[in-house]
């Protein structure tokens, strides 16, 4: 057993309900385990000890929805879309022939790259999702990819109905040969459930099959417009519902009356040029909200959810603590662990070093990268 006591914190986040945001903090891990937090002056010895001189630390961030099975680029939609033409589902269906396209070895070292990317600004969990194969033998194999490489992997053969295809033949394929051949890679399912992608029966046909697959649900829903996909997830029990940038009054209780925790994906809207979500509201009706990056070639191209804070903070009117805790906790909670997105005794030690006195200056300084140091599991990733 090694333990190693980090020392002169000047700010310490827990999302501990007990400790809560601790000053003059020190915390001990060992083997790769939170197992002590407290005040530095009574810390107890370990075998190592890293001063990291009046900074802030907090947990590493849970990053509960990104896109990164992909090959190819979109930078000319991007360009385009900022010439003024709007986002549409179908964009995605480039990126799936580039996926389709590149080998096994591409698409690992793509994912690779995008991962070692997060972790260096501070991600310690990563979802992602297949969606870019959309047949039985690519789907499989993105998950297959996928499982090597991200914390929590997320079957999305319900991206899009592929170009040519006949939609309710791609459904009953979803649901059938290409559902059964997936779930053993996999613990979570999704469904696009848009204008352009699928409807709500189709969506509903999709989420029941991986329920009674055994398959935790999560939902894309109310990006494009005003929709079923929140009233569905929360319905279904989804732990879920990501994008609710389009909400209706009747969405937001029923959120705020359930557990399906709303997550924003505000990098995802600024680069689609949508409205920003509403989290003021969601947060006073009392829903639980996460933030998320979104990371794809199409919408949202960005790993780094110090972006998704600021915005949260500066535009969304969240405050610090509530866009940090999204960013954390509550992306913990909208992928069914426990064990990360905190730092009590016992959590998994991601643990997350500023090169700032507290979280305010995520967004008071707003841009800069203010990553120093990052532990995964108790192990220095930067
Ligand atoms: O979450 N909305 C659906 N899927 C992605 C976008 C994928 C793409 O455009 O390639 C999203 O924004």
């Amino acid at each position: 057993m090694t333990s190693t006591l980090i020392t002169g914190i000047g700010e310490l986040t827990t999302n501990d309900p007990g400790l809560g945001r601790l000053t003059d903090a020190a915390l001990v891990f060992t083997d790769g385990r939170v197992e002590w937090v407290g005040s530095a002056s009574s810390a107890p010895d370990a075998d190592s000890r890293v001063d990291v001189e009046g900074r802030a630390v907090l947990p590493g961030w849970v990053d509960s929805h990104t896109h990164l099975l992909f090959a190819g680029d979109r930078t000319a939609e991007f360009e385009a879309r900022m010439a003024g033409q709007a986002y549409a589902a179908g964009g995605i269906a480039v990126t799936v022939g580039a996926t389709r396209a590149a080998s096994d070895e591409e698409l690992a070292a793509n994912l690779r790259r995008h991962v070692a990317e997060a972790v260096a600004q501070g991600t310690t969990t990563i979802e992602t999702k297949t969606g870019y194969g959309l047949t039985v033998e690519d789907e499989v194999r993105s998950a297959r990819i996928a499982a090597g490489h991200a914390d929590e992997v997320t079957f999305l053969g319900a991206h899009l109905v592929p170009p040519g295809a006949d939609p309710d033949s791609y459904v009953s394929l979803v649901i059938g040969d290409m559902l059964d051949a997936v779930a053993p890679h996999v613990r979570w399912a999704d469904v696009f459930c848009e204008q352009g992608a699928f409807d709500e029966d189709q969506s509903r046909a999709v989420l029941e099959a991986a329920q009674a697959k055994g398959l935790g649900l999560r939902v894309h829903g109310n990006q494009l417009g005003e929709g079923p996909g929140v009233r569905l997830a929360v319905e279904l029990g989804a732990a879920s519902v990501d994008h609710c940038t389009y909400l209706s009054d009747a969405d937001i209780d029923a959120l705020a009356d359930s557990s399906t925790v709303a997550t924003l994906l505000p990098a995802c809207d600024l680069s689609t040029r949508q409205s920003l979500p509403p989290a003021r509201q969601l947060l006073d009706a009392g829903a639980t909200v996460a933030l998320a990056s979104n990371c794809n070639p199409g919408s949202s191209y960005t790993t780094s959810m110090a972006y998704c804070i600021t915005t949260a903070v500066l535009q969304m009117r969240m405050t610090i603590e509530e866009a940090v805790t999204a960013a954390t906790l509550n992306g913990a909670k909208a992928l069914g662990r426990t064990d990360v997105g905190h730092l009590s005794p016992g959590a998994r030690a991601d643990i997350h070093v500023l090169n700032a006195p507290s979280t305010t200056h995520l967004a008071y300084r707003p841009g800069v990268p203010l990553t120093h140091a990052v532990w995964r599991a108790g192990v220095r990733q930067r």
